[in-house]
């Protein structure tokens, strides 16, 4: 008997956007510490980028594949220049016949597919092959994109300008705090038939058609909402947070990035002259873009706050007419003086940095994760889809900092900032560094992260034919 036919073959299949690629990659790696075989699909952009960028090869064994699918886009500006639609007709187009091409000519025991990416149970059930879900957003937002269906037929939707700071008794276990400005971002749209809005209310109520859901959260974390979850998805593996899982189980302190960017170590060198908890780290992840005044409004608020700042400045951060990020001459002095930015940085290792003593972040689910885990309290300034309602968990929930959504007047900024990283730190820091030691127990033997992987381990291999 061949040994091979009892080890599973794994294909996983991410959105291909940094948030998405990052977990799921740190998943691979998680089942191949078990033996699994792994195929990653990407689109051949994220392959590329994988490729120069990583040691993504390296850090695997022979029983690992990336494998390209084929797709028109390149990751650079995809989302603003065709909307999410697009590029999910894109990616039926070109990748799902070669999905479904691969699939049929594998030996593939499951797929572990984005639960974005319906497309992928379409070829999983034609072909009669086991497939599980991985949202890559929290649990609070994926709950609340899934009751969406019930705000519209309560008339909650489109949202009324005068409605957005009441509450939504719609979304259970969030009656008491959710409003209408925390609701995902696509509920601001006052058109519910736009492409873009169906879309990921389609992609969210077919989720219970995989065999499991599998979620970057632990259940410290998120419990009461878990709950709400399986009511509708009784199988959910919360196996998070993936980056500190990964790290407990290979017993490391850092694990290699997933960066789809080159990464500027220079920061750390800068951290490291800076005194413990004196900078505030400022990023709005990968896709989130600012317009010119908005960037102004940052750049006065920072430097009026009279703190130490690590700014991530993509190249392609501002969006709008006037794109130019270079600095105003007035505020030259103060940048030099307080300030260090870079178009990419290693995000987890700046995380970690004892000098680091806030976030201000756009609250995609990622960086909110890796904030938990380090203990850094935030400044939540959300920019779209479930970052708003992350955001709120961040600011009125957990109580790990400030959420600021809707507004970047820079005396806020600056007032939010002195607030956080002077004045309220006590208080921040006794809530963070509990939720961040719950946060590691999690992903370590005997936690709910770490018997939750075990059992996705052995659901898997028992859908060995
Ligand atoms: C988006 C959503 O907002 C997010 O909630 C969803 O889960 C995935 O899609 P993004 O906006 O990129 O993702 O934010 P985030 O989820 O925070 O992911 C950004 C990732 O890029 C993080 O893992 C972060 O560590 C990394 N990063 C960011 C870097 O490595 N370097 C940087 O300079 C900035």
């Amino acid at each position: 008997m061949d040994p091979l036919a009892f080890v599973p073959h794994v294909a996983i299949f991410p959105f291909p956007a940094q948030g998405h690629v990052n977990s799921m990659l740190k998943l691979a790696q998680l089942l191949s510490l078990s033996n699994f075989h792994v195929t990653f699909l990407v689109t051949v952009d994220t392959h590329d980028r994988l490729l120069n960028h990583t040691d993504v090869l390296s850090r695997f064994g022979s029983e690992f594949k990336l494998q390209a699918l084929p797709h028109g886009i390149s990751m650079d500006n995809m989302t603003t220049r065709i909307g999410v639609s697009g590029l999910f007709d894109s990616l039926n187009t070109f990748a799902k016949p070669f999905l479904r091409e691969f699939l049929v000519n594998s030996t593939v025991t499951c797929v572990i597919a984005d639960g974005i990416l319906s497309m992928a149970a379409d070829v999983a059930e034609e072909i009669n092959l086991p497939i599980i879900y991985f949202r890559t957003i929290s649990g609070c937002s994926f709950w609340s994109y899934f009751c969406i269906p019930e705000l519209i037929q309560a008339g909650e939707l489109p949202l009324k300008e005068n409605a957005m700071d009441l509450t939504l008794p719609q979304v259970k276990g969030m009656e008491d705090f959710l409003r209408g400005r925390d609701l995902p971002s696509f509920c601001r749209a006052s058109d519910l038939t736009s492409p873009d809005f169906r879309l990921v209310l389609t992609e969210t109520r077919q989720t219970s058609r995989a065999r499991g859901l599998i979620l970057n959260t632990f259940e410290d974390l998120e419990g009461p909402i878990l709950s709400q979850i399986r009511t509708v998805c009784p199988n959910v593996y919360t196996i998070g947070a993936v980056h500190a899982h990964l790290k407990a189980r290979l017993a490391t302190k850092s694990t290699s990035s997933n960066s789809l960017w080159k990464e500027d170590e220079s920061c750390i060198s800068w951290l490291d002259t800076q005194p413990p908890k004196s900078v505030i780290y400022v990023s709005f992840g990968s896709i989130a873009g600012v317009t010119r005044e908005e960037l102004l409004e940052f750049w006065y608020g920072l430097l009026n706050s009279d703190q130490k700042f690590l700014w991530v400045m993509r190249p392609d951060l501002i969006v709008g007419q006037e794109r130019k990020n270079e600095i105003p001459v007035e505020l030259e002095q103060g940048t030099k003086a307080r300030g260090y930015m870079a178009n990419w940085v290693p995000q987890e290792k700046v995380l970690a940095h004892k000098a680091i003593g806030g976030f201000l972040t756009h609250s995609g689910w990622n960086s909110t994760l890796e904030s938990i885990v380090e203990g850094v309290p935030m400044i939540c300034w959300p920019r779209f889809a479930d970052q708003q309602v992350n955001s709120r968990f961040v600011g009125e929930v957990w109580k790990m900092g400030l959420d600021i959504k809707d507004t970047c007047d820079r005396d806020i900024i600056a007032s939010s900032v002195r607030d956080l990283m002077e004045k309220r730190i006590g208080e921040f820091s006794q809530r963070t560094e509990n939720m961040a030691s719950l946060a590691k127990r999690a992903v370590n033997e005997g936690g709910s992260s770490y018997i939750n992987l075990d059992r996705l381990i052995q659901d898997i291999r028992s859908m060995i034919p």
